[in-house]
């Protein structure tokens, strides 16, 4: 299996004292889509912007499609699309010529590069809009008019710094559903990096959790919440509860605890399916009636906390400024 990235011991330093990505090692597999999920400050945009070549790294290295970002920095940027965390596409441009103008810088012959606008416009849902100034555009159809710009040159992989940071959540699914189609018709290795337990949980194949400049844990989301060893939750109303039904209750195998909190039981239990049955027939023996029933899984919240003491929701919420940033690079290489 080829690797899409392969990261060795990066370590960036900004002087004089922040150590902003710590002896990072870690492999993205090709076609996965690989999330970095760390609050504000964690080091994601650093070491984006390493893997990118926008920035050297103090110590370390990596390799984007086998080519090392140090010795071939031309080839990793011809090899991969960028989608920054600000929003760079021009307001006073249209749709189509934000597009065409990376096009060219990327020396896409004008037949094929009109035909690939196009293509893009119609994937991301701007097809309509696509004479229209970016000015009018919203928050959403702007990212995704900035995710069409970093697939023109037809990329190997695509990286994403915080692309639905910011957006309202509907906005954001739409990004996630956009961002999975493009990985199953072009068979794209995407690199995102997030601070939305929702998203890194939903879209991604892998995530790592990165705290401090230092990867906490790797691993596929469902095996990082099972790999915590907590316990699923069930939480339930009675229309009566005895001293005597809730020892049984405890004594139910699979359940590892009952507390009660007002008229509400909050079970936990190892394994959900296997112990609700169980549950449920001893409801019936108790001759209770269910009011209210919800399960809580194990969440990436929960794993988040498990590998770094705090929650990710703790930090500031970050804000995003839509007009700064305007403009295409002058140069890319
Ligand atoms: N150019 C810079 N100069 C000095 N410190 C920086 C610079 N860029 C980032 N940092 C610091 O490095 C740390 C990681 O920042 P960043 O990579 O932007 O985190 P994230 O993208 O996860 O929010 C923070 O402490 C930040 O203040
Ligand atoms: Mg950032």
């Amino acid at each position: 299996m080829a690797y899409a990235v392969e990261v060795q011991n990066i370590i960036k330093k900004f002087p004089p004292a922040t150590v902003a990505v710590n002896d990072v090692s870690f492999t993205v597999e090709e076609g996965e889509i690989f999330g970095l999920l760390g609050p504000n400050g964690a080091g994601k945009t650093t070491l984006i912007r390493m893997l990118t070549c926008l920035m050297r790294p103090t110590q370390g290295g990596a390799k984007i499609k086998g080519y090392d970002i140090r010795k071939n920095p031309d080839l990793v940027r011809r090899a991969i699309g960028v989608v920054s965390q600000a929003m760079t596409s021009d307001l006073d441009l249209t749709g189509w010529e934000n597009l065409d103008i990376y096009g060219k810088y990327y020396e896409v012959p004008k037949k094929e590069r009109r035909e690939r606008v196009r293509y893009l416009l119609d994937i991301v849902g701007l097809k309509e809009r696509a004479d229209d100034l970016v000015a009018t555009y919203s928050g959403g159809m702007r990212r995704r008019l900035e995710i069409a710009r970093g697939l023109i040159h037809k990329p190997y992989m695509l990286f994403l710094d915080e692309p639905t940071i910011g957006l309202d959540p509907q906005s954001r699914r739409v990004i996630w559903d956009l961002l999975q189609k493009i990985r199953s018709e072009a068979k794209l290795t995407i690199f995102i990096t997030t601070h939305y337990m929702e998203e890194a949980d939903l879209l991604c194949d892998r995530v790592a959790i990165i705290d401090y400049g230092k990867i906490m844990a790797l691993d596929s989301p469902s095996n990082l919440k099972r790999n915590i060893g907590g316990y699923d939750i069930i939480e339930v109303s009675l229309s009566e509860i005895t001293s005597a039904a809730l020892e049984r209750l405890k004594s139910v195998e699979f359940v590892k605890n009952v507390a009660q909190k007002d008229s509400t039981l909050i079970i936990y239990v190892e394994d959900v399916a296997k112990a609700m049955p169980m549950l449920i027939d001893e409801f019936k023996k108790s001759n209770v009636s269910i009011l209210y029933l919800a399960v809580h899984e194990q969440s990436l919240e929960d794993v988040f906390i498990h590998y770094t003491g705090k929650s990710i929701r703790e930090g500031e919420p970050q804000k995003v400024n839509f007009l700064i940033g305007a403009g295409v690079p002058r140069k890319l290489f």
